[in-house]
């Protein structure tokens, strides 16, 4: 199928790429020139897993990225909108992005005489696609949306960092249709995908979006404060976590206890669902709760640091700066208020991660040290505290001894404490007891 996309961010970059590579062509638009040359140029302009591979394979082919949406949308037969929609102040979210590229969509379509489907992919609150997005595609078009043009909602499930292999390997795919006709084509798109795939209403598709995420930030703030209360009853919250997630119900998947949950996702579409279920009146008692326990686990660390040592002029290195592992985004990251902390306490921080330092540049400038790798960062240190999971930190115990002590906080849980102990650190963790009740 000829396929347009609206936005080159994680998702529409992603969805493009992958479109392209089952055989599809794709062109991704975006209104910034540079991404859309990198594009071209078989550049990702994002780190993304195997998405270098993808480009290099289907750039020049079957997938190519422009700035000009009319002629994008003119020789398509399916536009996806996969624009941002970032949060305003009070939590709920911004849909001028959405809202220009249904105007653009529009314009296209008012030249254009075959039948066309417009695809929603960005995350937006239930109502938006019939209530904002099909008004102004008809105003802008001139047409009737189920008779002139189709319009479907189909959210992503992708996980940054493992996005490719989440497109390719869905546990669902998810259609709303405004009407039959419009949800056929997408299904046509998908229809070889090996996984359940719901077709149900625009409304339906935007709320099943917002509530799966609500569930795993939920699911993620349970387990942290599990955590706290395996501290104070002398437990290893990974033991709970293991034990809990044998039950089918539950699984194990999403019950790593830790700093908490950042991102461009859980945080923003938490607080976008409180924010609508607000204008309807409706208090989001359990919501709030996951919000408020994830802005008090970021500091969870420093508090543990902080009973270990006065923190002032100490050398604290801090390891990981990105939201998660696999990825240099840093929107809503933990290790940004965690690194916060320490400075007005007056420590000396250094840090590292493995992609995310140019991002972090933006943010902390010269107020902390930059180090190129995790020797030099850990040199010296009066304390370590991880921050991200990345792999890469999970074998490192014999470099804790280039510290001054080898005193290490794991806010991720990546570390054996048995095994840290037998190297000589002095292990602390979330959800850890340091003397475990047998
Ligand atoms: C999340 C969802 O997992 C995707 O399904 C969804 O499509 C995406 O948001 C989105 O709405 O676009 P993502 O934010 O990329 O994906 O990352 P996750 O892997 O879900 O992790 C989110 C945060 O939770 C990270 O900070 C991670 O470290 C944290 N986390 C995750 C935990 O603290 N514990 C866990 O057990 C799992």
């Amino acid at each position: 199928m000829k396929i347009s996309i609206i936005g080159t961010g994680y998702v529409g970059l992603i969805t493009g790429a992958c479109l392209a590579d089952l055989g599809n062509s794709v062109v991704c638009v975006d209104v910034i020139e540079d991404k859309v040359k990198s594009i071209n140029s078989a550049v990702p302009p994002i780190h993304e897993e195997g998405l270098l591979e993808l480009l290099k394979k289907n750039v020049g082919k079957n997938l190519s990225a422009s700035t000009d949406a009319k002629n994008a949308v003119k020789n398509s037969n399916i536009t996806f909108i996969a624009v941002g929609t970032p949060s305003r102040d009070d939590g709920s979210i911004d849909l001028k992005y959405v809202e220009e590229s249904a105007k653009s969509i529009g314009k296209a379509l008012k030249e254009k005489n075959n039948y066309h489907v417009v695809v929603v992919k960005s995350t937006v609150i239930p109502g938006t696609t019939d209530s904002v997005v099909i008004p102004i595609l008809e105003e802008f078009s001139g047409k009737v949306a189920g008779k002139d043009f189709g319009v479907c909602m189909n959210p992503e499930f992708l996980r940054e960092g493992k996005a490719i292999h989440d497109f390719m390997n869905p546990d669902r795919i998810v259609i709303g249709e405004y009407d039959k006709k419009s949800g056929d084509k997408i299904y046509k798109l998908y229809k070889n995908f090996n996984c359940p795939i719901m077709r149900t209403s625009l409304r339906a598709a935007e709320m099943i979006k917002y509530a799966a995420n609500a569930f795993l930030a939920t699911k993620i703030s349970f387990i942290n404060e599990i955590a706290n209360i395996c501290e104070k009853v002398g437990v290893d919250v990974c033991d709970i976590a293991k034990g809990v997630g044998l039950d089918h119900r539950i699984s194990p998947m999403f019950l790593n206890a830790g700093v908490g949950f950042g991102g461009s996702c859980f945080p923003k579409d938490v607080r976008a669902l409180i924010s609508e279920a607000s204008e309807e009146n409706y208090n989001t008692i359990l919501l709030n709760a996951v919000l408020n326990l994830n802005e008090k686990q970021k500091m969870r660390v420093v508090e543990i640091a902080d009973n270990i040592m006065d923190l002032s002029d100490k050398n604290i290195t801090v390891l990981g700066l990105a939201f998660k592992e696999g990825t240099d985004d840093i929107r809503d990251a933990p290790p940004i208020p965690t690194i916060e902390n320490l400075l007005r306490r007056g420590a000396k921080v250094s840090v590292y991660d493995p992609e995310a330092m140019e991002n972090a540049k933006g943010i902390f400038g010269n107020k902390v040290k930059y180090c190129k790798n995790i020797e030099s960062a850990l040199k010296d240190a009066d304390l370590c505290i991880i921050m991200t999971e990345w792999d890469e930190f999970k074998e490192i115990y014999d470099k804790f001894k280039l510290m001054k002590n080898s005193i290490v906080v794991d806010g991720r849980r990546i570390l054996d404490p048995i095994k840290a102990e037998k190297y000589g650190i002095k292990y602390y963790g979330i959800g850890y007891h340091k003397n475990q009740i047998r």
